[in-house]
């Protein structure tokens, strides 16, 4: 039964992105997006870009790419500003993240020059091995969110601006427990806000800043940021859909990928061991134990989600589960991931699969950073607001409502995000039941 398409506003105008944080992944982002409007390259890993959704029966034979399906912003209507603690604009940051090829990057460097990076929010408490001259001082941290709100109203202003979006793409900040009494209300968080309260990290002055104008915000690391009661509170009241946390890229991703397989085929595990080495500046960061280890919970955490150990206890309770960051110089962005992964099949006899990842990461999170702004935007103009689990398919953490548990599954996600967007227009769900059989 399908049923009346939800009222969309058109993406008129032009959309603002904000980034906090103009490192590897943003840089990559944005050189990869002028590219693209250049035609110099295609928009390859982009889901929103490059495709297809399946409509109604498979007799019908309809297809569409999702780009044409929901109204998403066009590439060539993205503007993007941010904020970082250097002072490079965003082509000396992309040279500098080493990411991208020189030859490419004089293509796209007169857009690439004119971002230059507002002055930061920052403090080197939440961070141990960041420090730089691009930084923001006031009295409060209060004061603070009030500059970050001027930024984006002035950049709001100057660029003619219809909508805006905010993805931070900053350093992991050290782990946070999320049960502080600051962020259970919006008036205890402003509070704490008001009194520079240690439990307000910098991401979080950020988020909030967005949250206040109305704007989407996406959580592209760990950090615990707007994953609070606080901000779901205003995101509710503003009108703002949210997502996060930490985007699904190398060797998580293919955990999301393998793990379900194993559970499908009722395989059981006795041990998954996964080591990386990694060279670039987010490595430096995660080699500080507290910024890891908000990165461990992020990565630990997906497993037991898939394989729901207390539902299979003889395949699954007791497995060994180990993750490793190595920062490694010389290796720069091309992060080398290496998983063992002990299982046992029939009559409990072992087998190993070994998997070898020579990625890239930035190379992976770059089109994850573009369709999660563009389809944040497209929650706002459907009218939704607060966490959007359906965007759980980009996430190594993802958000969700506090009384369910996350989601990790790939081929769930997806699912998910495309029946969210065949309920956007008015056309079935796919449930892949096959009522044919009673014909
Ligand atoms: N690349 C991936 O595959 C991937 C995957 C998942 C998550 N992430 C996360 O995305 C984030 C960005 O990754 P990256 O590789 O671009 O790192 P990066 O170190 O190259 O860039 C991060 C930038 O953020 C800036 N920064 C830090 N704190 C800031 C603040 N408070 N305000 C403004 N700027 C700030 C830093 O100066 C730096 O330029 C990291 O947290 C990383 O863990 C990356």
């Amino acid at each position: 039964m399908t049923k009346a398409p939800v009222a969309i506003k058109e993406p008129q105008g032009k959309l603002g992105i904000l980034i906090p944080g103009m490192g590897a992944v943003t840089s990559t982002f944005i050189a990869g997006v002028e590219a693209i409007k250049r035609g110099i390259s295609q928009p390859i890993g982009s889901l929103t870009q490059m495709g297809t959704i399946r409509l109604g029966k498979r007799t019908e034979k309809r297809t569409p790419l999702i780009k044409d399906f929901v109204p998403l912003a066009k590439l060539e209507d993205l503007v993007f500003g941010g904020w970082d603690i250097y002072e490079d604009d965003c082509y000396a940051a992309a040279m500098k993240a080493g990411v991208l090829e020189p030859r490419l990057l004089e293509q796209v460097k007169a857009p690439m020059q004119a971002i230059k990076p507002w002055k930061a929010v920052f403090d080197q408490s939440y961070v141990k091995r960041l420090n730089g001259p691009n930084v923001k001082s006031a009295k409060s941290k209060w004061d603070l969110a009030q500059m970050l709100r001027d930024d984006i109203q002035t950049f709001k202003q100057k660029n003619n601006l219809s909508r805006l979006v905010m993805i931070w793409c900053g350093s992991t900040e050290i782990f946070m427990e999320s049960n502080h009494p600051a962020y259970n209300t919006i008036e205890s968080f402003e509070k704490a806000l008001r009194e520079s309260n240690a439990a307000i990290a910098p991401s979080m002055i950020y988020a909030y800043a967005a949250l206040r104008e109305g704007i989407p915000f996406a959580n592209g690391a760990p950090n615990l940021t707007a994953d609070i009661p606080a901000m779901l509170e205003l995101a509710k009241i503003k009108g703002s859909p949210l997502a996060g946390k930490d985007y699904k890229t190398g060797q998580t991703w293919m955990k999301t990928v393998v793990a379900p397989g194993l559970k499908a085929r009722l395989l059981g595990l006795a041990g998954w061991y996964s080591t990386n080495i990694l060279g670039n500046r987010d490595g430096e960061v995660l080699d500080d134990p507290e910024s890891f280890r908000t990165k461990e919970e992020s990565k630990l955490s997906v497993l037991d989600y898939i394989l729901q150990p207390e539902l299979y206890p003889e395949l699954y309770k007791d497995y060994f589960h180990k993750v490793r960051i190595n920062y490694y110089p010389p290796r720069g962005d091309n992060k080398e991931g290496w998983d063992n992964i002990d299982i046992f099949g029939w009559l409990g006899y072992p087998m190993q699969i070994k998997i070898d990842f020579l990625c890239r990461d930035s190379i992976l999170a770059a089109p994850i950073a573009l369709d999660v702004v563009l389809l944040l935007d497209l929650a706002q103009r459907s009218g939704m607001k607060g966490i959007q689990e359906w965007l759980s398919f980009y996430f190594k953490s993802p958000m969700t409502a506090p009384e369910l548990y996350p989601e990790h599954d790939l081929f769930i996600q997806l699912m998910k995000l495309k029946n969210t967007l065949r309920h956007l227009r008015g056309e079935e769900l796919i449930t892949h039941l096959g009522l044919e059989y009673y014909d």
